[in-house]
């Protein structure tokens, strides 16, 4: 097994790993490990923008606690809210230190929007829809100026590497070829791995956010906590044959309208704020629309902005539309809800420590509690800067890895691996979540779920390694922990369980 030592280890390379990486480098050598290109994370997708307590006064900073408070369901921890709303003003300075290119009006102010269940506009943007790309790319830009960063990419994280006493030193990762370990040494490390929210059926996320770093911890030893609370994003476009693409909540926000085949506006029959009320509300109004009137379809429609509109203020929608035949100007799009965030993850506090001396997390695939059961909308860019500034505080900076009692490297890691035939486990991994702990989740279907899940956990083997096959493993216990937690608090927020589903009974495929 090949071996490296550095000072400070960040696995996975989106806005919380690159912002942590710029944190640390005035403090020693970062390596920065990720499964591939910056288009493999979600960060680079995010479309509609970062939310700021924009004006940055106590007023102004207590309705966007207020707001991310209410949009939560009540499951928030408020402290830990106040921390990420009260560090908005020093990540926005940081960003605009960086020349992150925010849209501007034409007297230079900036231009913010909103989102649904803020009270006010206070979402900022660049390059329209691009904000994730831009602000990634300029943190991307900024560290790679630095001497002291180096960048690994095609290896998965296979297991945390610790020492005799229990203490985090490091990583271990697969090579390209799935079958060959690197061992990293490292002061401090730090996952930003992101979410899981590809392990269902329909996804916004990139094929990749598939739950490893959850697995991986847990396998470890670390706290995971609240799985079950996946949030699914309303307006995601349904076109036969194509992958599902998210069209921003910011659409909304500017003014678009859900409307149903006959062109009614039925989301004000399920709460009063309509098109904006919170995420969960709109996901779960569409899906019971859909098995009420399961022919009917619905639709996002923006073909009352004013002519070209839609084209300047969404221009990466606006393109990707168009190549499919669909002009958003003139005609409403398709759309159906899929699983975007995953709220839940391997516990922190609101500096990334996590339950094991000297590991940390960053970013969706940390549980904060500042999301609750329901993220407001653009917090999650707050949260990944927030805690990519915030993790450097909780890691002993002078401890560069050295003197460590000899390393128990692979004694959490199981060579036991899913031998069952990796496409059909994939395909029926995501099927079984997507209809036991989808948007509304019945009881006897999650048992259901989670009885089929473990009988291809039962199919471990002894084999030898196998990235694919690792992978699939990793997949199957996120699966299984998602279920599990839903039997756990069938109650809680949006975990959202009923006796009996409504309507249609068709079952949903892709
Ligand atoms: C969106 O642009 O609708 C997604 C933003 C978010 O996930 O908050």
């Amino acid at each position: 097994m090949k071996k490296e030592s550095v000072d400070f280890l960040v696995v996975g390379g989106g806005i919380a790993g690159y912002q942590a990486v710029l944190s640390l480098l005035p403090h020693g050598s970062v390596l920065l490990v990720s499964r591939g290109p910056l288009s493999s994370g979600s960060s680079y997708y995010a479309q509609g923008g970062l939310a700021l307590p924009w004006g940055f006064t106590p007023e102004d900073r207590e309705r966007h606690v207020q707001d991310t408070l209410r949009a939560g369901a009540g499951l928030c921890d408020e402290a830990s809210v106040r921390t990420l709303v009260g560090d908005g003003e020093k990540v926005w300075e940081g960003l605009l230190s960086l020349d992150v290119p925010f849209d501007q009006a034409s007297d230079g102010s900036f231009l913010t929007t909103r989102e649904a269940a803020h009270s006010v506009p206070r979402i900022v943007h660049a390059g329209g829809d691009r904000t994730g790309f831009l602000i990634l790319s300029a943190l991307a830009k900024k560290v790679s100026e630095s001497p002291s960063f180096r960048f690994l990419s095609n290896l998965q994280l296979h297991s945390i590497r610790k020492d005799r006493k229990g203490v985090v030193t490091g990583a271990v990762f697969l090579g390209e070829t799935g079958d060959e370990l690197l061992e990293i040494e490292a002061g401090a490390t730090i996952l930003s791995t992101g979410g899981g929210s590809s392990l269902f059926l329909r996804s916004t996320n990139p094929r990749l956010q598939r739950g490893d770093g959850v697995a991986v911890a847990a396998r470890a030893g670390c706290e995971i906590e609240r799985m079950a609370y996946y949030q699914f994003h309303p307006t995601v476009l349904d076109i036969p044959g194509q992958a599902p693409f998210l069209l921003t909540e910011a659409m909304r926000g500017e003014g678009a309208r859900v409307i149903n085949g006959k062109g009614r506006r039925f989301l004000y029959d399920y709460h009063p704020d309509g098109e904006l009320a919170p995420r969960d509300v709109v996901s779960r109004a569409l899906w019971l629309e859909s098995r009420k009137f399961p022919d009917e379809g619905i639709f996002l429609s923006l073909t009352h902005f004013p002519e070209g509109r839609v084209a300047q203020r969404f221009p990466q929608v606006f393109r990707h539309c168009l190549e499919l035949g669909l002009d958003l100007q003139t005609t409403p799009a398709p759309i159906r809800p899929a699983a975007h965030f995953q709220m839940g993850g391997i516990r922190t506090d609101m500096n990334g420590r996590t339950t094991l001396p000297g590991l940390f997390a960053i970013g969706e695939v940390a549980s904060t509690r500042v999301h609750g059961a329901n993220r407001l909308a653009s917090n999650s860019l707050l949260e990944a800067l927030v805690m990519g500034r915030r993790v450097v505080d909780a890691i002993d900076v002078g401890y560069h890895g050295e003197g460590t009692e000899e390393a128990d490297t692979l004694g959490n890691v199981p060579f036991f691996m899913p031998c069952v035939d990796i496409e059909e486990g994939w395909a029926r991994l995501r099927q079984i979540l997507w209809d036991s702990a989808g948007i509304v989740r019945t009881l006897p279907l999650v048992r259901k779920g989670l009885h089929e899940i473990r009988e291809m956990i039962a199919s471990e083997r002894p084999v030898p390694l196998d990235g694919a096959r690792f992978a699939l493993g990793n997949g199957l216990l996120v699966a299984s922990m998602i279920l599990e937690d839903i039997l756990r608090a069938p109650v809680a927020g949006a975990n959202y369980v009923v006796d009996e589903l409504p309507g249609s009974t068709g079952k949903d495929k892709d």
